[in-house]
């Protein structure tokens, strides 16, 4: 078959090369950029090995391309572009619009049209299917699925194909051509009875995870104030075998789905005249942990900050990735700014953020742990000043979080 994946990050790259193993793939994405790098065979994605972009494109199963033109004839067609908030923390479609434009301009017949984007339930079939038909001088009988992505970049163990997929179609003609579709790569296919099931699960994962680091992160500061090791009590606690499940206390969450989707479940549930409270308030509990950290810091280091050399160990979201999006470390630089901090951060895995460039892990008064990769090691850190915060839990001998 031939494939239209619409979008070439972290999702679209992902699909596109499992896909590119059985069918014909076009990778569209509006980044010049990345595209010419595709075609090189060059991955930007951690979990996407360029030699099997390389693969792909010395079999003739795939290429990627800013020409919206170059997906017609795709008898299937993916959806796999950002879903970020917009200024007000409400959701943004701006792109899943722009990726229905280009779909209904170039398509010359009908297809199938699956959204792997996460979105709020309703959005496939209220927002997808009337944007495609509006930009469509051609009325074709298109059919429409979901199919929300799991990926976890970076992961080893569950990929595309062992991660279980949900999907469902608004027919049950777009139900089992989903279906054929993904299974050919994907060992465990879950159907669900509606798209807005789909949706909605995707959402909750997320929320789910969401919640309880803000709960732990809410724990992490209690015990703080009571003088207990709240890393022994989450390994105590986890002890139990059934009915507990463990989380880490962190700097915060980061990356494009956690402080993100349950924005997208609270604003539908708003819609829907329910307050989201708990969701809201997790949200605010994890973006407050970076300036509970600097007022910790603070206070760790004679009240004052004015003028300290800080450094940032690791400014990604997660371990051993290069990904800074949403990443804690930015609000953590801005609540050590405002403290009178001189800061600087160090990330070889990032290398350059911002407009400016990894520093050294060394030579500051005090640092700061958010992320900590593999290739950097806890005794460097340790090195790296006199003070040394921890919220990773991992540089034993630090000030633990
Ligand atoms: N990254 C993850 O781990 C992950 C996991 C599950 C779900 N998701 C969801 O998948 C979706 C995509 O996320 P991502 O991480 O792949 O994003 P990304 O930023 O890595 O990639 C998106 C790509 O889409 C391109 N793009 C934007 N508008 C376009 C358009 N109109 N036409 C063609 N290309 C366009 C961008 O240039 C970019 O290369 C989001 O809804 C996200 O929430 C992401």
């Amino acid at each position: 078959m031939k494939i239209a994946v619409i979008g070439q990050g972290y999702v679209g790259l992902t699909i596109s090369t499992f896909a590119a193993r059985h069918h014909q793939v076009v990778g569209f994405d509006l980044n010049s950029v990345i595209v010419s790098q595709l075609n090189k065979g060059v991955s930007h994605i951690e979990g996407v090995a360029s030699a099997d972009i390389k693969q792909a494109i010395f079999g003739g199963n795939y290429k990627a391309t800013t020409d919206g033109y170059e997906i017609a004839g795709s008898e299937i067609v993916v959806i796999a572009v950002p879903t970020p908030l917009d200024e007000g923390r409400k959701p943004d479609l701006t792109f899943i619009d722009s990726a229905c434009k280009v779909i209904a301009e170039n398509l010359v017949g009908p297809a199938l049209i699956i959204n792997e984007s996460t979105s709020y339930p309703g959005t496939l079939r209220d927002y997808i299917k009337p944007t495609i038909e509006k930009y469509s001088k051609q009325k074709f009988q298109h059919q429409y699925a979901i199919s929300p992505e799991r990926v976890d970049p970076g992961r080893e163990d569950f990929n595309q194909k062992n991660t279980p997929r949900l999907y469902a179609g608004l027919t049950s003609e777009a139900t089992a051509r989903t279906r054929e579709f993904y299974s050919s790569f994907c060992d465990n296919l879950v159907e669900v009875s509606s798209p807005e099931v789909a949706e909605a699960a995707k959402l909750f994962e997320n929320t789910f995870r969401q919640v309880n680091i803000a709960l732990v992160n809410e724990l992490a500061q209690i015990s703080h104030a009571l003088g207990i090791d709240v890393r022994e009590t989450l390994d105590a606690a986890g002890t139990k075998p059934y009915g507990f499940m463990k989380f880490a206390p962190s700097a915060g969450v980061g990356g494009h789905c956690i402080p993100v989707d349950p924005s997208y479940l609270a604003d539908v549930a708003e819609k829907a005249g329910i307050e989201a409270t708990f969701i809201r308030r997790a949200n605010e509990v994890n973006l407050d942990m970076p300036k509970y950290i600097a007022g910790r810091v603070e206070k760790d280091n004679g009240g004052s900050l004015k003028g300290k050399k800080v450094l940032i160990v690791g400014v990604a979201y997660k371990p051993n990735v290069a990904d800074t999006r949403e990443t804690p470390a930015e609000l953590l630089i801005d609540a050590l700014m405002d403290l009178g901090a001189v800061v600087t951060w160090n990330d070889p895995v990032v290398g350059a953020w911002h407009g400016s460039v990894s520093s050294q892990l060394s030579g500051a008064e005090i640092a700061v742990v958010v992320t900590k990769h593999d290739v950097v090691s806890a005794e460097d850190i340790l090195k790296s000043a006199p003070y040394v915060f921890d919220t990773t839990g991992k540089v034993k001998g630090a000030v633990q979080l």
